[in-house]
């Protein structure tokens, strides 16, 4: 199967969220089955470009039109030796190579639309007819329209998919980018247009064979006001699906990750206290005290569930815990949280920094994951926490429910400690219900974290769903 795959991020390239993890492995994956030939286009921003550990290949350069523009579409492709994953960027200084920015510029809804006009012509370019053209979030969600819109001779065959991994980011514009920017026949102006603005994640949504999601739960919220940023009557009417991400279990494997202290295993976890001490010495925390550690890598952002924790943080501390955190954000956070490591030195410790090699560490030092998100499409945090033998804390929300089950003393079933209703309350009594079991039983604690680091959490069995939604499309 050949398939074409858009995205505005995939590591190592280019990462700011839980998307480059997913671009990162879900391709890979796929390219290693049996038949299949894949291609990921990325923009050539900058970064990529300065990196002179990225080599790359010039493959060919063409002008194309984008409304009255006439822009320079340059393609380069990474020299790779794996044949069946080629992984092309697409190259344009005025809105990518040279500036710093990877999202949030003025010109964003004109960046990423010529970004996913610049791929599909690239296909055409490159004569690579894809059986599955497969596009991610709202940044390239007009690859599925355009796709439509001026390739339908020419692969009249191939079908679409959109995945939304965040509903929240949908790329809104003003009316007038409907002739300004995007430059299509007056036919799709309605599939285009939501409350008398431009929105390009409709215009995917209306024009996809199929859309996705990142988790079974979360397909299902979509269809409601309260998670759907509006889109919930748009999503109604979609045929939409939801498929669980994996984590890159090479990337993420305690058994090998060199930024940690000491490489462990699930058959010894000796080498996660190591860790655990490593972490208290690295944060300055108290070393000589037997309290569990409860972490929390994140973007400090409300729906993160961050103002949740901050509202319970002076009772939580009453108790007998360390909390770290790492992660940068709404500065009403950093302010609150940098508070907290004053007001508890040795007990509270807090980075405001963006550093995955700090994130490793943490995943591998607490005993706890804290992930209390309003909403959640999937996650991956917890995954890779309950891959470095954490247990995980969680609302009860897309991913999140669907990868953590809740605990239950009893049958000793379950992955984590789940609150439902989204209180305070409940999110401490979840923490409490951890923390007792922590310290009541602790053989039954760390049997709980050694069985989550035993579970696969690998992209085998999602890109096998892939496939079966793929061959499914094509026999339609
Ligand atoms: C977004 C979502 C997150 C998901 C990720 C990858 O970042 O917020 O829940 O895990 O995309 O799909």
């Amino acid at each position: 199967m050949r398939i074409a795959m858009l995205a505005s991020e995939a590591a190592p390239y280019v990462k700011t969220g839980g998307l480059g993890d997913v671009m990162q492995a879900l391709p890979a994956e796929l390219s290693k089955i049996k038949g299949n030939e894949i291609v990921l286009f990325l923009p050539y921003y900058k970064k990529i470009k300065l990196d002179p550990s990225i080599k790359v290949e010039a493959v060919g350069s063409f002008t194309m039109e984008l409304a009255w523009r006439e822009s320079y579409v340059g393609i380069f492709r990474l020299k790779s030796r794996r044949k069946k994953l080629q992984i092309y960027f697409i190259d344009n200084d005025y809105y990518f190579g040279a500036r710093s920015t990877i999202y949030g510029d003025f010109d964003d809804g004109e960046r990423f639309t010529y970004f996913s006009k610049a791929a599909m012509a690239a296909l055409y370019y490159l004569n690579f007819k894809p059986d599955i053209l497969h596009c991610h979030d709202w940044q390239s969600a007009m690859g599925v329209v355009y796709c439509r819109a001026l390739y339908q001779a020419w692969c009249p065959n191939t079908k679409t998919i959109f995945t939304i991994h965040n509903v929240e980011y949908q790329g809104w514009a003003d009316s007038s980018f409907f002739e300004t920017t995007l430059g299509l026949p007056e036919f799709f102006r309605g599939h285009m247009t939501f409350d008398g603005s431009i929105n390009l994640m409709k215009g995917a949504i209306t024009m996809a064979d199929v859309v996705s999601t990142v988790s079974k739960t979360y397909s299902q919220e979509l269809c409601y006001p309260q998670y759907a940023h509006r889109l919930d009557g748009v999503l109604r009417n979609a045929t939409l699906t939801g498929i669980t991400n994996g984590i890159d279990v090479g990337v993420y494997n305690p058994e090998t990750d060199a930024a940690l202290r000491v490489n462990y295993s699930a058959a010894d976890m000796s080498g996660k206290w190591e860790n655990k001490r490593a972490l208290r010495e690295e944060m300055g925390l108290r070393t000589d005290v037997d309290t569990p550690i409860m972490g929390m890598v994140t973007r400090l952002a409300g729906h993160k569930g961050i103002d949740l924790l901050c509202y319970i943080a002076q009772k939580l501390l009453q108790r007998d815990v360390q909390l770290v955190i790492v992660g940068t954000g709404e500065k009403q956070y950093e302010c609150i949280l940098s508070a907290l490591q004053k007001q508890y030195p040795g007990k509270v410790a807090v980075r405001l920094a963006f550093d995955p090699a700090l994130a490793c560490r943490v995943y591998a030092g607490v005993d706890m994951y804290l992930m209390p998100s309003k909403s959640e499409p999937c996650g991956l945090s917890q995954l890779i926490a309950m891959r470095y033998g954490g247990v995980p804390i969680v609302s009860e929300t897309g991913g999140l429910k669907d990868t953590v089950p809740n605990y239950d003393p009893e049958s000793k079933e379950g992955r984590g400690f789940v609150f439902s209703e989204y209180t305070g309350e409940e999110f401490l009594s979840a923490i409490d219900r951890a923390v007792a079991l922590y310290y009541d039983d602790r053989e039954e604690f760390n049997a709980l974290a050694k069985r989550n680091m035993q579970t696969d959490f690998s992209w085998q069995v999602p890109a096998g769903e892939y496939m079966k939604l793929y061959t499914e499309l094509l026999s339609k």
